[in-house]
């Protein structure tokens, strides 16, 4: 298929759809321009913004969510990966409520607290955790003990990944192709040099050099720069399945691989499973591939919706927070997020869960295929449980360099295309779809019948 012809087409698509979209969401115009005098960007997170505004949500049920202008979408976008339980789910209204009368906020910990802290140690076979508020936080912390338990400062990081927004992982998050790069070169004394650009301005210049980056699925490049600084490394941080990219799968024995590596070289694996912990499987990736980190950090689906994270694993890292790390915060663990995360985890995201969760993904993702494959458009799908995505781009991909070879004019076409359709996506081809329990086959065929009708119209 001709790509330029083809970006032509949805550069149309795009725009027809577009001015659609625009006509459909004069609410949320209104609702963006009075935010925009409190609110940068008229939103509460960068991520949230959109071109020219974001559409702005008032109501969510089951499997749906309301737009301020009263339009109904089946809801795909999931809270960035947090509503597998769906919306107002009687059980999580139900724990809401018992917390309201009971108790929402004491700064002590509480029985549901540690009730919740046991089932998250076994459903992902860890010793000891902690509580936070958010997936940065998670992964804030799970980093501090690393380097409180080895004495070291580097850590090792993904190209093109992101673990929220603190400093230390704030590099190579999305770079520009002409910015990419790994080890560099050798300095003056023969030392090889690693660089990389900060993803934010505002990080401090001092910690450019405590992150290096490697590519997704190359465990000969973490032990080459092992090798390089020896005794340096405290930490390999990474989602074991990138989601912030897409979705890129890991090879088979490259976690174990990595894990391997850190314990030759006595550092910690640390998994990010703020995405992925809730959503491709009851224990997550640790079951889903068969690998235990050392450590590992999650949020999101975890908590049912509510504001939470948390980070834990062997316990003999762990206890570093007893010995020096700082690890504290006045919300962490509070009864009402962990009244909600307990019924989630234990109520409703059951092993049952997961097998609706993986039927409906799989449905939805070989339906998605089957519309790729009669309209000849370069897209592949991918098919985790809650998570998939479609990738523009024929082949799987294997890390960043990949995604770089998207095409995202195709994405960008496909997002005012559903959204007029019903299907409420995320604004960004980076993310991926997200299904809760109460998403039924219907929910699956409307987005299916909106998907076919795209691609056919992209290949005209
Ligand atoms: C893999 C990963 N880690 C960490 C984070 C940060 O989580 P939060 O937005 O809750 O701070 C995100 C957020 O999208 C994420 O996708």
């Amino acid at each position: 298929m001709d790509l330029q012809r083809l970006k032509a087409r949805a550069a149309e698509i795009a725009e027809k759809e577009g001015k659609e979209l625009l006509s459909r969401t004069t609410a949320s115009e209104k609702l963006f321009q009075r935010a925009l005098k409190t609110l940068p960007n008229g939103v509460v997170s960068n991520f949230q913004a959109g071109d020219p505004y974001p559409i702005y949500l008032e109501h969510g049920k089951g499997s749906t969510v309301t737009d301020v202008d009263g339009t109904v979408y089946r809801d795909f976008h999931g809270g960035f990966g947090v509503n597998v339980v769906g919306h107002a789910h009687p059980k999580i209204v139900e724990a809401i409520k018992k917390a309201a009368d009971d108790a929402i906020h004491f700064a002590v910990t509480t029985e549901v607290t540690v009730a919740l802290a046991e089932e998250i140690c076994e459903r992902f076979q860890c010793d000891q955790m902690r509580f936070v508020n958010s997936g940065t936080e998670a992964t804030m912390d799970a980093i501090r003990v690393a380097r409180a338990a080895t004495g070291r400062d580097r850590i090792i990081k993904m190209e093109g990944s992101y673990h929220g927004h603190h400093d230390s992982v704030l590099f190579s998050v999305v770079p520009e192709a002409d910015v990419l790069d790994l080890r560099h070169s050798v300095d003056q004394t023969g030392k090889p040099w690693y660089t990389t650009q900060p993803t934010s301005k505002g990080v401090p210049n001092a910690l450019w050099d405590t992150t290096i980056i490697t590519p997704f699925n190359d465990a000969a490049a973490v032990e080459a720069a092992f090798v390089d600084n020896p005794g340096e490394i405290a930490a390999v941080i990474l989602e074991p399945v990138m989601m912030n990219i897409g979705i890129v799968v890991p090879h088979d024995g490259y976690l174990q691989a990595l894990k391997d590596i850190c314990e030759k070289h006595g550092a910690v694996l640390i998994f990010d499973e703020v995405k992925c912990g809730g959503t491709i499987a009851y224990g997550g990736a640790a079951e889903r591939y068969g690998v235990v980190p050392h450590l590992a950090a999650w949020a999101k689906a975890i908590g049912g919706g509510a504001t939470t994270g948390a980070f834990g694993g062997d316990e003999s890292i762990m206890e570093f927070v007893t010995k020096g790390a700082a690890q504290q915060g006045t919300f962490n663990g509070n009864p009402l997020s962990s009244a909600v995360g307990l019924a989630a985890l234990t109520q409703i995201l059951t092993r049952d869960a997961y097998d609706h969760l993986g039927k409906l993904g799989t449905m939805l993702a070989e339906g998605c295929d089957r519309a790729i494959a009669e309209s000849g458009i370069p897209a592949h799908t991918v098919d985790l449980g809650a998570k998939g995505c479609v990738s523009y781009r024929t082949e799987p991909l294997t890390n960043y360099r990949d995604f770089l070879e998207t095409v995202p004019d195709l994405y960008w076409a496909s997002y005012p295309w559903m959204v007029n359709r019903g299907i409420f996506m995320t604004p960004g081809d980076e993310e991926q779809w997200t299904i809760s329990v109460q998403h039924t086959e219907e929910d699956i065929q409307t987005y299916l019948e909106a998907f076919g009708e795209f691609c056919q119209e992209l290949a005209k």
